[in-house]
Parts: structure tokens; sequence; C-alpha cells
């Protein structure tokens, strides 16, 4: 039986079966679908106590053979990548695998004629623009490991994100579109550079004409560079075990989290999940739009789908601009197969009204998936009536940053579906819910954390330069589990997810902690304490609703809003901007001087009749003052 392609239900209780009974024998099945320089002589080894993960240790491989190259002798004219502009009146791109090659090769020929090598770290910065996946295809076809910061995060995220992990080279754009938008990019780059001094090189794609400063020693224009490089360049032979990419995610303490993904892990599992979430089967057209400055667009816009390949459709605008049809229009003009978004975009345009999708016809459409939030009730109901027309399974697929491949959802319509579950993992994926103190609940409903008990192949292998973090935030929670950080419950083995149940917020699909937030705000030189919370939004699934306590003195509120937002632009990004500023007069701290969050919490929330126990407070008189301040 073909365990790579899951086409029943029969199949897939096989493949679990054969999974649980034998991993390594179930792994390697699956593993031997992809080309190997060298087989790997271990399939697994691992200890989550260090923690230490290794897959596929002693083979040798390089992810863009497998998404390119070995697909050149029968497949060398499929449509690999097509480029939608933001401006649907500019022309659409269309690469074939063959022009997507030497498109590659080229820009790793560039990278190598600045002496970028295997092992240096290399950022991207650039909006949703085909040279994005070309970039990220290069770096990881010489070995360079990449490092995409999304191009909504300011200056200072930005230095920060490179600084920690000593990038090189910085591949980026003269400026982006966005809507009606036409935003500065390169000039961003030049802010952060002053405070980087591992950078030696920044490559610059041409996409808005603007005028930007080039630094004479450190910045070239690509499309002058790449007209001196040979069109192909040999993949460097890569470890199995050796670093793919880092990329950046949020947790509950400030600094972001550089988390490492290898090679032959993540190749394997990620082009395994997607074949069999979308159920993607040759000439289907398959479409996500998140970008892919997130882990959703490293592994389902570039990886997964060329590993398989499929023809991915990258698009470079937003869903309201020109008008609220535009992803239904363009679902029509390419005939997508598979279409994957987030319950943010899907609530946003359930808001503008129902005869956008209604003049659409969608009749290609065959899955539709949703990630990144809980998706309610009232929006999965929508998105499978009016998109999906009662036809089409909803792939409700949970899973992160850290676990790079999808890990609890429907595989097509293979599966039951039930609005609002993730539903059941995917084979090999072995997900336990662990009450308080650590066992695991067997029993239905019952609300508990959501933990890991076994090694999948694109597990995250470290934190960057600190793999002690690495065990204190995955590993020690609860001995020889991976803690995720989510709560979840089950009802018929099927997995529900509930949400955060740390000091992470999740505000339209996007990851802040908390205190990231907060040491932002407390930047603003008119703040002296603050307290960041999520609440429910109807759009946003969660908004940041931020306490504030002044510095002495006289400022106007409009002050202190214009204060407090402009430090977190700075810091972070528009995307981290607080909806809610309350200026409060004190915050409920314990006698030990710690924040009572629960509380807060509770009147971002409107919810104060029943504050819980408020003894440890030290001065319990705050709560009415805060509560009478409630935004
Ligand atoms: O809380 C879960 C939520 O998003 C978190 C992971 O965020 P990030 O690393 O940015 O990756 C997002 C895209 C994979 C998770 O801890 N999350 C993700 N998918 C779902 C989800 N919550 C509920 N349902 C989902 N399908």
């Amino acid at each position: 039986m073909n365990l790579f392609e899951l086409s029943t239900r029969k199949e897939y209780n096989t493949a679990c079966k054969n999974a649980a009974e034998n991993p390594e024998i179930f792994w390697d099945d699956i593993a031997s679908h992809y080309h190997w320089q060298k087989k790997g002589f271990k399939t697994l080894d691992w200890d989550f106590k260090e923690p230490k993960i290794n897959w596929f240790q002693g083979g040798k491989l390089n992810i863009t053979e497998n998404c390119l190259d070995r697909h050149l002798k029968i497949n060398g004219e499929t449509i690999a990548l097509i480029w939608e502009p933001n401006n649907p009146e500019e022309s659409e791109i269309r690469m074939t695998y063959n022009e997507l090659h030497i498109a590659v090769c080229k820009f790793s020929n560039v990278l190598k004629s600045q002496g970028i090598n295997k092992g240096d770290r290399v950022a991207i910065y650039m909006p949703m623009i085909p040279e994005l996946t070309v970039g990220v295809l290069a770096c990881a076809r010489i070995g360079a490991i990449h490092s995409v910061v999304f191009a909504g995060f300011s200056s200072q995220a930005l230095a920060e994100r490179i600084n920690d992990s000593t990038c090189c080279a910085v591949l980026t754009s003269d400026g982006m579109y966005r809507g009606s938008k036409n935003l500065a990019v390169k000039t961003t780059v030049d802010e952060a550079l002053t405070s980087c001094p591992s950078i030696k090189t920044v490559v610059v794609v041409k996409r808005d004409n603007s005028d930007i400063q080039m630094m004479a020693n450190r910045d070239i224009w690509y499309h002058e560079a790449e007209l001196n490089v040979s069109d192909y360049c040999p993949a460097e032979p890569m470890d199995s075990e050796d670093m793919l990419f880092i990329l950046y995610t949020s947790g509950s303490t400030g600094k972001p989290k550089g988390i490492v993904h290898t090679c032959g892990g993540y190749m394997v599992y990620v082009g395994y999940s997607f074949k069999n979430v979308f159920q993607y089967r040759k000439g289907d057209i398959y479409w996500c739009t998140a970008d892919v400055g997130w882990i959703t667009g490293h592994s389902y816009i570039i990886y997964g789908p060329l590993l398989n390949c499929a023809t991915t459709l990258i698009f470079e605008g937003i869903p309201t601009w020109p008008n609220a049809g535009r992803f239904w229009e363009i679902c029509d003009k390419y005939s997508v197969n598979q279409f994957y978004t987030a319950p943010t975009a899907i609530r946003s345009l359930m808001a503008l009204g129902n005869k956008w999708v209604e003049s659409a016809s969608l009749k290609t459409l065959k899955v539709i998936g949703s990630v990144g939030e809980p998706i309610n009730k009232e929006a999965w109901d929508w998105y499978e009536k009016l998109v999906g027309r009662s036809n089409c399974p909803i792939v409700d697929t949970w899973w992160q940053t850290e676990t790079g491949g999808i890990m609890i959802s429907g595989l097509g319509d293979i599966n039951e579906q039930r609005a609002t579950f993730a539903g059941l993992p995917l084979p090999g994926i072995h997900p336990v819910i662990l009450d308080v103190n650590g066992i695991e609940i067997s029993d239905d409903g019952i609300e508990g954390h959501l933990c890991i008990k076994f090694p999948w192949p694109s597990m995250l292998r470290t934190i960057y330069g600190d793999n002690q973090r690495c065990k204190h935030v995955y590993f020690s929670n609860y001995d020889g589990y991976y803690f995720t950080g989510d709560g979840a419950k089950r009802e018929d083995g099927m997995f529900r997810i509930v949400g955060r149940v740390d000091d992470v917020l999740n505000v339209s699909g996007h990851r802040f902690g908390t205190a990231e937030i907060e040491n932002a705000i407390n930047s603003s030189t008119l703040v002296t304490e603050s307290a960041v919370v999520g609440y429910p939004h109807p759009v946003k699934g969660q908004g940041i609703y931020a306490f504030i306590s002044l510095e002495t003195g006289n400022h106007s509120e409009k002050d202190v809003n214009i204060s407090v937002i402009s430090a977190v632009v700075e810091s972070i990004g528009h995307i981290a901007k607080p909806d809610i500023i309350q200026i409060a007069q004190g915050l409920p701290k314990t006698r030990s001087g710690k924040i009572m969050r629960r509380i807060l919490r509770k009147i971002a929330e409107g919810n104060t009749e029943d504050m819980g126990d408020t003894s440890t407070l030290l001065d319990p008189s705050v709560i009415d003052s805060l509560i009478q301040g409630k935004k």
C-alpha cells in the first residue's frame, strides 16, 4: 500500500497503525519518496530531556533538488508558481519548473558571488514577489540558513532578529505595494542596518522603482548582478540535521525565539502533510493566502507544494483591494482547487457582505483550509456554505512555527469533520491532553494542556543559540512531552483547540507575547508601567488591550495614545498596535509585586461579576477604579 498518498479512511487508519507500531519503518517508508544523495543510517535518535532530536541521521540531501531538479525530466514545463500582483491591472507571472530552477540557480550564484557560503545566516525582508520564493530556495540550494522576517515588522524588530543570529546578508526590495499603499522597504532595512555590524551585503530586487539609497560596497541590485552569473548552480550536499532555516516567533517572555528547522525531517514531513491534508493531485491549482514571512508561507506556499510538483499561487495584495471580492476573483481567474486562509480573513470578508462571494463561481474548489487561530462556528458555517458551497470539506489545520508542519487536521474529506474542531492527528503524530498534574486526560470534553508525546520529523530542533531556553519553554513543563502552549479538549477522538494557555496573544493569526508588547509600550517616555492582555475581538479573534500607568505630569489622552502607539510601531510594527489603551491609576499587584493578569483579563473582557480570589492583592481598591475606567 502506498502510504505516502492517503485517499481513504482505511489507508489513514493503516498509516496511523503502522506509525504507532513502528515509527521508524513508517517514516523510512515516507522518506523513501524523496531524493537523497545518500540515505540516512539512523532514522530516529531522540531525547526530549536535552532536548536532542535527530531524524534520518547521516542522510545527505538538498531540499531544492527535491523541490525542483527531480521534477524537471518529466514535469519541467508544469507551472510551479503563479504570481498574482497587488494591482489586478498588472500582468501575472507564471513560472514553469524549468524557469524556477534557472531563477533559483542564478540567485544562488549571485549569493555565492558575494561570498555567502553554507552555514551563513541570510535575512530576507521582502514583499510577496516571486523573488521572495526564489531567494528562499537559493539560500537552501547553497546551504545558507534563511531567516525570513515578515515585511510588516519595524526596523528595530528586523535588527533584533538579524543580530540574534548574526546574519551576513539581507535580501530585500526597493519598495512594496499593499492595497492602495506604496510602502518603503529598503529604507527600513537601511535604518535597521545602522545597528547590525554583521551585515556585509544587501541584495535589492527592483519592485516599485522608488528612489532609494544604495550604499557602496554593501548594496547590489539583483537585476544587475544576475546578468553576470551562470544559470546552473549545483545543490550543496546537506546533512539531514543541518539547519535549513530559522524563523522567529513570539513566546511568553520579551525576546522573540529563533525556531530552528533542519533539512531532512522538515522536508519529509512538510511534503507528506501537504499532499494528504489538501488531497493535492496532479494538475490542481493550490492557493495559500498567508505571507511567506510566517511558517504557513514557508511550509505551505513554498516547500510543501514544490516538493509535490504542485502549482502554487502567490498573491502580493490584500483581500479587500480594490474590493472585497478579490480573493474570489482570483479563485475564478486561476480555477483554484485548494484554498487555504485564516479565520481572521474569513471574518473580515464576512463582515463586508455576501454579494462579493455570491457573485463568484468558485466551482473548481475542492478543499478549503483554515489556519492560525481557532475558527468560530459562524465563520466556519459561512466559509463552508458561501465559499465551499456546501460541497468542499474544510480542513482546520492546527500547528505551530515550532511543529514545522500540520499536526491535527482533516485530510480533505477522508475523515469526519466537525465545526470548530481541528479533528484527528496526522499519522505518526501523538497528541495528548494533560491535566495540571501532568496526567493524560482520557475522558471526552475535559480541557487540559495540549502536548505531543513522540517526536515527528519536522519538529523544532532548538532555539537558535539557546538550547536551554528551548528545553525550558517546550520540554520542562511536563516531563517527556513537548508542550504546545495551547489548551484543548477532545470529543470522539477529535481535538478542539481552545487557545493559548500562556502569555501569548493571537491577533489576526499573528503571535505576540504580552511581555514583548509591554516592553515596547514601556519605551514611551510617558509610561512607567504597562500590562497587556487579550480580549475577544469579532474580526481579529483577539484584540490587544493595554493598561498603562503614567509618569507624573499632565498628559492629554490623545498625547498618551499617540506616544504609546508610536512606541509599539517603532519597536515591533503596525501589526502589534494596541486596540484599546486604558490609563490606570494603578495595576492590580500581589504583595510580592506580581501583576494579576487574570483580573485585567476579566476587566478587558467586560466580565467583572466574579473576580475570583483577590485576597492576595496589595491594594484591592484598584479593581474598582480599573472597572470604572474601562474603555
Ligand atoms: O494557538 C495556536 C494557534 O496558533 C499558534 C501557533 O502560531 P504560529 O506559530 O504563528 O503558527 C501559526 C500557523 C501555523 C498555536 O499555538 N493555531 C494555529 N492553528 C490553529 C490554531 N488555533 C486553533 N486552530 C487552529 N487551526
